[in-house]
């Protein structure tokens, strides 16, 4: 019986409220299954559809084989949980499906981000900048890359480079955007230096101010710092002030990855850890990642206005950037995509739904459950606390068994719970092979006794593990 599209839209919409409601309690963040159970279990493309009913079907059989990510024990990645405002915002943009290229495609969706873009930019101190949403964190980073290298070099989109002896730095804890953004840029990878990091995974500027010096000396031209706010893995925010300094003495562009450490914008006892940003030159922010957006909410700031439409100009002015009234108002000029999802609506509706208190005790939530962790895990003699900063926690399970090697028991635990499905919480390796849980707190719907039900389950699990190889 074919479906009316009426009870299609409703089915639909009761199915996604329904696995919204069942998620906070849900016995599992994944009921897992192997890649030949999910063969059978989805079916093949065909010459002939089929009506919506059987969609509707295939919707709730995605939704029962997937990661719950808006579940309260999805720890395993820098994002999670589900906010109703921002994903209003999400269901909605996709509903209007405008691309933020035009002001005329897009009015007040355009008004809308620019608005974003200037609160954010005051919140970093760029007064009269500019910025764009784009397609994540790496892309922000790529952009940076981009728009130093335009900055040192206006012509090097015509001509390339020839002779390149351009450089950048980044701490070797820096995402591993930046090397794929050197790779794009034509800056190359090996002209991205690595500058060594304390014993908190913080870059040491006296060795980027060291490195810098000897490479002006052999005729390098060093373009841009990439400081970083908030590491992946250790949460580590390099020492801005500093680092400003540096660039300052020796006019270098520098890009604050803020991708992740950006809760700190909405976190007032975190505010010292951003003293100096004002002096960037740019900045990543991804509100998807600290304030519970849906994925991707992400934005590349900069204080230089002009810059981003020098370092993407090019094409389009045949049939899309027409001059008309509003053109001055258009985004597709300075972004590195022509179709581009209206993004902006998530973290607008989010905002406006919790006012800027609201994301202030959102972020604050976040991290006193990263204390509270901490404070757990030290209390407790089956764990081993590697490091704690911001809303990075990493620890080792210890076994019951004397001979049993830290870093591979962590790791036996780790791949147990994953199977398991009832929590998601990574892992990581350190350079010298230390294996630990990386736990962090993005998602907002994490209570703490959501955290001691986790702590919980992990020790069962190495107890589990023990018995089993005992
Ligand atoms: C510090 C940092 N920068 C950049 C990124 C990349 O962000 P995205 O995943 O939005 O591309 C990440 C991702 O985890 C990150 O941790």
């Amino acid at each position: 019986m074919p479906h009316s599209q009426e009870s299609f839209y409703n089915d639909v919409f009761l199915t996604l409220k329904e696995y919204i409601q069942q998620s906070a309690d849900a016995d599992s963040v994944i009921k897992v299954n192997t890649p030949a159970e999910l063969e059978k279990l989805i079916p093949e493309l065909d010459e002939k559809g089929v009506d919506g009913g059987a969609i509707v079907q295939e919707i709730k059989t995605l939704l029962a084989t997937s990661v719950r990510t808006i579940h309260p024990l999805f720890l395993n990645q820098l994002f999670g949980g589900l906010d109703p405002a921002a994903w209003a915002g999400e269901v909605t943009s996709s509903l209007l499906n405008p691309t933020m290229a035009t002001f005329e495609i897009a009015p007040a969706l355009t008004i809308i981000e620019k608005r974003l873009v200037s609160r954010l930019n005051r919140l970093v101190n760029f007064h009269g900048g500019e910025g764009i949403m784009v397609t994540g964190g790496s892309n922000s980073n790529l952009l940076a890359m981009l728009c130093a290298r335009t900055h040192f070099n206006p012509s090097i989109r015509q001509t390339g480079f020839s002779h390149n002896r351009s450089r950048v730095y980044v701490s070797a804890e820096a995402h591993y955007s930046f090397d794929k953004a050197a790779n794009i840029t034509g800056i190359g990878t090996q002209n991205l230096i690595l500058v060594p990091c304390n014993g908190r995974g913080e870059m040491i500027p006296e060795e980027l101010e060291r490195i810098i010096t000897a490479d002006l000396r052999d005729g390098f031209t060093p373009i841009m710092v990439g400081a970083t706010l908030g590491t992946t893995v250790l949460g580590a925010f390099d020492p801005l002030k500093e680092i400003a300094r540096i660039c300052e003495a020796y006019k270098i562009w520098l890009h604050v990855d803020a991708a992740w450490g950006g809760g700190a914008f909405f976190a007032p006892k975190l505010r010292h850890l951003l003293d100096g940003i004002g002096q960037a030159d740019s900045v990543t922010f991804d509100a998807h990642k600290t304030l519970g957006t849906p994925l991707v909410t992400s934005f590349f700031l900069t204080k230089h206005r002009g810059i981003l439409k020098n370092a993407n100009r090019g094409g389009g002015s045949e049939y899309l950037f027409h001059e008309y009234d509003n053109s001055d108002w258009d985004t597709g000029t300075y972004s590195l995509q022509c179709g581009r999802r209206a993004d902006a609506l998530k973290l607008w509706l989010l905002w406006r739904s919790h006012g800027t208190q609201g994301l202030i005790k959102r972020t604050e939530h976040l991290l006193e459950l990263a204390a509270y962790a901490t404070k757990e895990i030290q209390g407790n003699p089956k764990f081993k606390l590697i490091h704690s900063n911001y809303l990075n926690v990493c620890f080792q399970v210890h076994s019951s068994r004397d001979r049993e090697n830290l870093n591979t028991f962590t790791l036996k635990v780790r791949n147990a719970l994953v199977k398991e499905g009832k929590a998601l919480v990574n892992y990581a390796q350190r350079p010298d092979g230390t294996v630990f849980l990386r736990l962090v707190f993005p998602n907002h719907q994490t209570e703490k006794a959501n955290v001691a039900e986790l702590l919980k389950l992990i020790e069962e699990t190495a107890e589990r593990i023990d018995l089993l190889e005992r």
